[in-house]
């Protein structure tokens, strides 16, 4: 079976700095596979290349067979890739649930500009993408805050929502950057027990996490970058024992 993501040979050059170095690496459909690896490794560039915001200098990205190259980040999403940001980024006037029902309107048939004008024929795709919106909320766990302007939600939610908000194009790969920064150690496990949730659905989940604890109690896979090339990969329990891995990046925890 050909793997969900497949990325061959990836560089990308800044003026001056090389984010990511000749990586490959295969994501299996289904599974958790985290990035880690220390500030400025190059695991946020690596997201922006996968879902499209950034322009890989060379190399492939392959999604379920296909090459994602010269696609825009909306052409990605429709494929079926879906993202957090690293530093949130909501509608925070707008409702928590009319923040997820953009991210659906995105997908739906009518499309966002006949929404807007409530165009005849749109009302009940309204009501339907209303509910899977609510629905969504729960699967997130923030359901009670569905009326809650987003910018008066606590940040840990924030960051719920965003996911809600992704999964709302109904992604079979989501990628997630850093979405237990800045969390208590309470929020920190909800997250973590909501990314196995996902999971459990049969979304494919790659995660970029500094938190240990998430990155080795819920991943399948973990790659580890520094300086933007891959140092290893593998299995938490070998990637826990790996000199190369400690001396880079667990060694300053
Ligand atoms: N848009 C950009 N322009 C120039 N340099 C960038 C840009 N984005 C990231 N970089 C550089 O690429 C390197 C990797 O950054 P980043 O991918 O954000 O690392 P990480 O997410 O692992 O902390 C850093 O040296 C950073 O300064
Ligand atoms: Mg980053």
């Amino acid at each position: 079976m050909v793997a969900l993501l497949q990325v061959r040979d990836l560089n990308k050059r800044f003026s001056g700095v090389q984010a990511i170095f000749d990586l490959s690496f295969e994501v299996t459909q289904g599974s958790i596979t985290s990035i880690i690896g220390p500030n400025g490794a190059g695991k946020t560039t690596l997201i922006n290349m996968i879902s499209g915001f950034f322009r890989p200098s060379d190399g492939d990205i392959l999604f379920n067979g296909e090459p994602l190259s010269g696609l825009k980040p909306h052409q990605v999403a429709a494929r079926g890739i879906a993202r957090t940001f690293q530093t949130v980024e909501l509608f925070g006037r707008m409702t928590v649930l009319e923040n997820v029902m953009l991210g659906r309107h995105l997908k739906s048939r009518k499309g966002l500009i006949s929404a807007a004008f409530r165009l005849p024929g749109v009302l009940r795709e309204e009501m339907d993408i209303k509910t899977r919106s609510l629905s969504l909320l729960k699967t997130v766990g923030i359901a009670d805050y569905a009326q809650m302007k987003a910018a008066n939600l606590p940040l840990g939610e924030q960051k719920l929502l965003e996911v809600a908000r992704a999964l709302a194009s109904e992604p079979r790969l989501l990628l997630l950057d850093e979405p237990a920064a800045g969390l208590n150690e309470v929020e920190t496990q909800k997250a973590a027990e909501m990314i196995m949730g996902l999971s459990e659905r049969g979304i494919t989940v790659i995660l970029v996490e500094h938190d240990m604890k998430i990155v080795m109690s819920i991943s399948d896979e973990i790659l580890v970058l520094n300086y933007g090339a891959k140092i290893a990969e593998g299995p938490p329990a070998s990637i826990r024992k790996d000199p190369g891995v400690i001396k880079a990046y667990l060694g300053d925890e």
